[in-house]
């Protein structure tokens, strides 16, 4: 059974100690940094914007997972990629353009992908599927961390894992909100690949234990 890739996300973090947040996920076994950019009119929240994110790039050893909460995100992709994202998620909600999207992310070298909200249907994304490296399947309505995990999840995940494999694609099925040490195995069964984690890791006396733990579900 593969190992999952664990991303933790910092919007969890302490942002006024970002650098030694950084450090820690450098030294545990996370894979991805998963940074989560909201722009106050897609969500109702506004979190950071492109200086955190070439703040966290310099210190950070691991890929950024960038997932754009943000109205128009082709206008950003660009700068986001500048700043040192390696994967960009962009909301299937913002974008009617969405094809064009993905080839915009990947001409920038990224990996492209699609996050979807929880009332957004996976079979919207069949045509496209095989321009996507990585689907991002909201597990909470986003906008904010520590939010309650939505149980049709694990149901969604297993219809999105079947589309894939219909399709004869490699994308990557990433999970966002509300991950915990309860639900990761049996998202992981439903056909997950990727875990982000926000306040379950950074609200722990021991982060690294926590991601150890995640990894090694
Ligand atoms: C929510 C964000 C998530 C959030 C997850 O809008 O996209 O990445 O940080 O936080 P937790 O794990 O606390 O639900
Ligand atoms: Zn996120």
């Amino acid at each position: 059974m593969p190992r999952p890739i664990i991303a933790p996300s910092v919007l969890a973090s302490d942002f006024a100690n970002l650098q030694r947040e950084i450090t820690m996920l450098n030294e545990s076994e996370a894979h991805w940094i998963h940074v989560d950019i909201m722009d106050g009119m897609f969500v109702p929240n506004i979190s950071m914007g492109l200086p955190v994110v070439e703040a966290i790039h310099r210190h950070a050893a691991k890929p950024l997972d960038v997932h754009l909460m943000i109205v128009q995100p082709e206008r950003y992709v660009e700068a986001f990629r500048a700043a040192g994202a390696a994967n960009i998620s962009v909301h299937v909600e913002a974008c009617p353009h969405l094809h064009r999207n993905l080839q915009q992310i990947k001409a920038l070298g990224c990996r492209a992908g699609v996050a979807i909200n929880p009332h957004t249907p996976v079979q919207g994304l069949a045509d496209v599927i095989g321009d996507i490296d990585l689907v991002c399947v909201m597990s909470v309505n986003p906008g904010f961390g520590g939010q309650k995990f939505i149980e049709h999840t694990y149901r969604k995940v297993q219809m999105l894992k079947q589309l894939i494999v219909d399709a004869g694609a490699s994308t990557l099925i990433e999970i966002d909100g509300g991950v915990n040490l309860q639900n990761a195995r049996r998202l992981l069964d439903a056909g997950a690949d990727v875990l982000v984690a926000g306040s379950f890791v950074f609200q722990a006396p021991d982060p690294k234990a926590v991601i150890r733990d995640l990894a090694a579900v």
